[in-house]
């Protein structure tokens, strides 16, 4: 059976090199997570302790990390996760990874689009130009809609629309400029470390720390999107695993660092802020940096959302191929050959999202998607290896079947630190994706995709 044979009608370019992947890694983890969620984190679930969280969260992600690694070394479709399922389990296992990763792209989207919102309307602030409240905030928080977070959504969608060279040159500068602030933020707040901010260490206990990791693991997503560009590497059985590993563990470094000098700096009791980087910096009198941090952020959220909507296109992209979403989308743009279509529509619902809700409603519900997708990709990795002991994978993930194990049991266990609600939310989802599947995309006259190659 020939995993590598290209299973596609339709082909996207091949443009990106081990340097783009890796920028584009570190481009679609670091957003929102780190300049907007881990104030309420370290606030509400884990206190100084953040840091643990974010080393718990890391290292599930690392594990998961493996496997995708080993994935794309040897699927290389624009799937991801959702071909990882589907060629290593079957057709229904592919659909449901891919009906979680729907959800789990889609509301990242709008949650990194609202936190650029957040730091735009600061900013704007900032120069005299004032956004009304009711055009900033989603109608439960008391506005009309999000304008400027629908607005980057569109933006954004058009600049993906021209092609995947002119967005990673984009990402490429904006990686470097969000890279740029957050190591001026950890010089200068290194300076303003004040320890007795550090004690109580973990005001929350243990239960804290994992209810901060199963938050703040919304700061990791993204390490996966570099899988999704698999058709676009140029060569993807060493490059894809390189660039997804190594962006990981760089930013989980970032993270240490930057949870330890944040609740450093300021007590956490007052972070629950949706500036909490440049909010810490203006507590110790920063204001200059501050400013710029804010401007760099904004940047960083930009290129977070800018990687995210890529590999959700991708990702919509194999489904659509595969018939599990309507063909028509399938269409390439004649001139720019970017699923085009595709990218403007799910931009539509993204924005949509963005402008009409809360950001912390939609952020757990991401994270659950997230999880249960990546201990699909885990299985799925222990079924191709069972399946097929004598594939050798240009990337062989280490420590197998131990790190795929340890990998589905660690996003399980993030997966029970979340709220009540968010589960009973996402059980909900699963049960429409089964319906779906069942009355609709196992309909008899829905023929099998012929050109899919199985394992
Ligand atoms: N990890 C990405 C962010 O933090 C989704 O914005």
């Amino acid at each position: 059976m020939d995993l590598l044979k290209p299973s596609e009608k339709q082909k996207l370019a091949k443009t990106l090199n081990v340097f783009d992947l890796f920028l584009l890694g570190v481009g679609a983890i670091i957003g929102s997570g780190i300049f907007v969620l881990t104030g309420v984190a370290a606030a509400r679930e884990a206190g100084p302790a953040l840091s643990i969280s974010f080393v718990f969260a890391g290292i599930v992600c690392l594990f998961t990390a493996f496997a995708y690694a080993e994935f794309s070394s040897v699927i290389h479709s624009a799937g991801s996760a959702y071909a990882y399922a589907y060629r290593a389990i079957g057709r229904f296992a592919g659909w449901i990874t891919g009906w979680c990763l729907i959800l789990a792209y889609l509301l990242t989207g709008a949650v990194v689009s609202i936190g650029w919102s957040a730091y735009m309307v600061d900013l704007l602030k900032a120069v005299g130009i004032v956004v009304p409240f009711q055009f900033a905030h989603a109608p439960s928080e008391g506005g009309m809609m999000n304008v400027p977070a629908m607005g980057i959504v569109f933006l954004i969608a058009l600049l993906l629309s021209k092609g995947v060279k002119e967005s990673a040159w984009f990402n490429h500068f904006i990686v470097g400029l969000k890279l740029a602030v957050i190591f001026l933020f950890i010089f200068v707040a290194s300076r303003h470390l004040n320890m007795s901010n550090w004690v109580p260490f973990m005001p929350f206990g243990w239960k804290g720390v994992m209810g901060g990791a199963a938050f703040i693991f919304f700061a990791y997503l993204g390490f996966d999107a570099v899988s999704t560009t698999a058709e676009e590497a140029k060569n993807p059985g060493k490059d894809l695993p390189l660039g997804i590993i190594g962006s990981l563990v760089f930013c989980t470094f970032l993270y240490i660092l930057v949870g330890l000098l944040l609740t450093g700096v300021v007590s956490y009791k007052n972070l629950d802020v949706k500036d909490p980087v440049t909010y810490a910096l203006m507590q110790v009198g920063e204001r200059l940096t501050a400013s710029i941090v804010s401007v760099g952020a904004l940047g960083g959220i930009t290129s977070a959302l800018l990687v995210n909507m890529y590999g959700q296109s991708r990702i919509f992209f194999a489904m659509s191929r595969d018939r599990f979403l309507p063909p028509f989308l399938e269409k390439l743009h004649p001139k720019f050959n970017t699923p085009y279509r595709i990218i403007l529509g799910s931009g539509l619902i993204v924005a949509l999202l963005a402008g009409f809700t809360p950001i912390h409603t939609v952020a757990e519900l991401t994270n659950v998607g997230a999880l249960t997708a990546f201990i699909m990709v885990s299985v799925s990795v222990l079924v191709m290896r069972k399946k097929n002991p004598e594939l050798i994978a240009p990337f062989r993930a280490p420590g197998m079947p131990w790190t795929g194990i340890l990998s589905i049991l660690s996003c399980f266990f993030l997966i029970i630190h979340l709220s009540k609600t968010t589960l009973i939310a996402f059980a909900g989802w699963l049960c429409l994706g089964t319906v779906l599947y069942c009355f609709y995309w196992n309909y008899p006259a829905r023929k099998e995709p012929k050109n899919i190659a199985p394992l």
